[in-house]
């Protein structure tokens, strides 16, 4: 897969950017400040829906401006006769995001359907330190990766969510009509907790070799936290049913507290994820270094299940994420990638190290756009 051609309209420090990627390892140089990370932040955002920097769209506005817009041209093979066309819009006044492939709309998770991307860059440490919410929206963005059909499911989730919340904040009465909403909350929740059950372990195995392979100390593993399974157990066993069944009862002893406190306490929106170091929670013991390789080996794992269930290379951005490793590490790194058809990455200084230590032809792009 291979992103031809990128069109930026008011995005970040962008007025009007033209990019033409090339095929093999590009290097985005340019001083700091100059819209490097907001370059890749563009791509991350047209192949997922959403920034990796910002949780609200409207900071990646250009100021003073009052949308903004992405376009890409993506070519998965050479039997393609027409690139696709990918379209993401936001506007400000209508706090309004529009998706379209090739013209036509569509939710905006789509994009990972056509522009799987992965990406590596200072953020990642939020991976292991940051909120649940990142934690959830990483995991269901690498299973729509795998099975695009998972974004509709999270949106018509989202959906049901919303209207059972506004039935607990009317309050009285409202047993029988609660019923429908219920039934829709646990068939796309369990579609949801099983296909993320059945990526993150998944990701676990590849991560925890990729991890070994690094010189990471220690083993690495990890679970999913769900109030869905309350001893923990179940997780080993559960299918799609079995996470049917959980999810109901869960949610029938929970109805009580859900009246009281008006919101739905329980389900896949409130889900977590936990990363253990021998053990012990990477959010507590793990040194800063060992963090960023606990989240490192997850991305590099991230881009193998997508190349091996997809057949399809995803397109893998660095973020200037060279400066922060070690010698070492770097090329182990670098060697991960070779193979990949589509690496862009970021620098603030560009030495000529990568054109080394991959044997691939690096093109180098310099970005001297200040703000217009
Ligand atoms: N919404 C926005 N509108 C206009 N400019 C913005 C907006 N958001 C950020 N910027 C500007 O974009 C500039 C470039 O930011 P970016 O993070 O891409 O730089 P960079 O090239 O990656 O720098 P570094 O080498 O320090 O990582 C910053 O100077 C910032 O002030
Ligand atoms: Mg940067």
């Amino acid at each position: 897969m291979m992103l031809i051609r990128l069109q930026l309209t008011n995005f970040r420090n962008f007025q009007q950017l033209e990019f033409l990627p090339f095929e093999g390892f590009t290097v985005v140089s340019g001083p700091n400040g100059s819209g490097k990370s907001n370059l890749l932040e563009s791509i991350y955002y047209l192949g997922t829906g959403y920034s990796y920097r910002q949780m609200h769209d409207e900071n990646l506005v250009r100021w003073g401006a009052d949308f903004f817009s992405i376009r890409g041209e993506v070519r998965q093979g050479i039997r393609q006769p027409l690139p696709y066309r990918l379209e993401s819009a936001y506007q400000k006044a209508a706090r309004r995001k529009i998706f379209k492939i090739n013209g036509k709309r569509d939710l905006p998770g789509k994009g990972a359907a056509y522009l799987p991307v992965v990406i590596f860059s200072p953020q990642d440490l939020l991976l292991i330190q940051g909120p649940p919410g990142l934690r959830r929206r990483f995991l269901d963005m690498v299973v729509t990766q795998v099975w695009p059909q998972h974004a509709v499911d999270i949106n018509y989730y989202k959906g049901v969510l919303l209207q059972r919340n506004k039935l607990l904040r009317q309050g009285s009465g409202i047993a029988s009509q609660m019923e429908p909403w219920d039934e829709q909350l646990i068939a796309a929740g369990s579609r949801i907790i099983d296909r993320r059950l059945s990526v993150l372990s998944r990701l676990l195995g590849s991560g925890r070799r990729i991890y070994e392979i690094l010189g990471g100390s220690g083993v690495l593993t990890g679970t999913y936290v769900s109030q869905v399974f309350p001893s923990g157990e179940e997780l080993e066993r559960a299918d799609e049913a079995c996470c049917r069944e959980l999810f109901r009862n869960a949610l029938k002893n929970a109805r009580s507290l859900d009246e009281r406190l008006k919101v739905t306490t329980l389900g896949p929106h409130r889900d977590d994820l936990r990363f253990f170091l021998n053990g012990h929670d990477a959010r507590f013991y793990c040194s800063q270094g060992e963090q960023r390789l606990i989240a490192l080996s997850l991305k590099i794992g991230q881009s193998r299940i997508i190349a091996e269930e997809r057949q399809l290379e995803p397109l893998v951005l660095l973020d200037d994420v060279f400066s922060e490793l070690d010698e070492k590490r770097r090329s182990q790194v670098l060697n991960e990638f070779c193979a990949f058809r589509q690496v862009i990455a970021t620098t603030a200084d560009y030495s000529g190290d990568y054109a080394d230590k991959c044997q691939l032809t690096t093109s180098i792009v310099s970005l001297h756009v200040r703000s217009l």
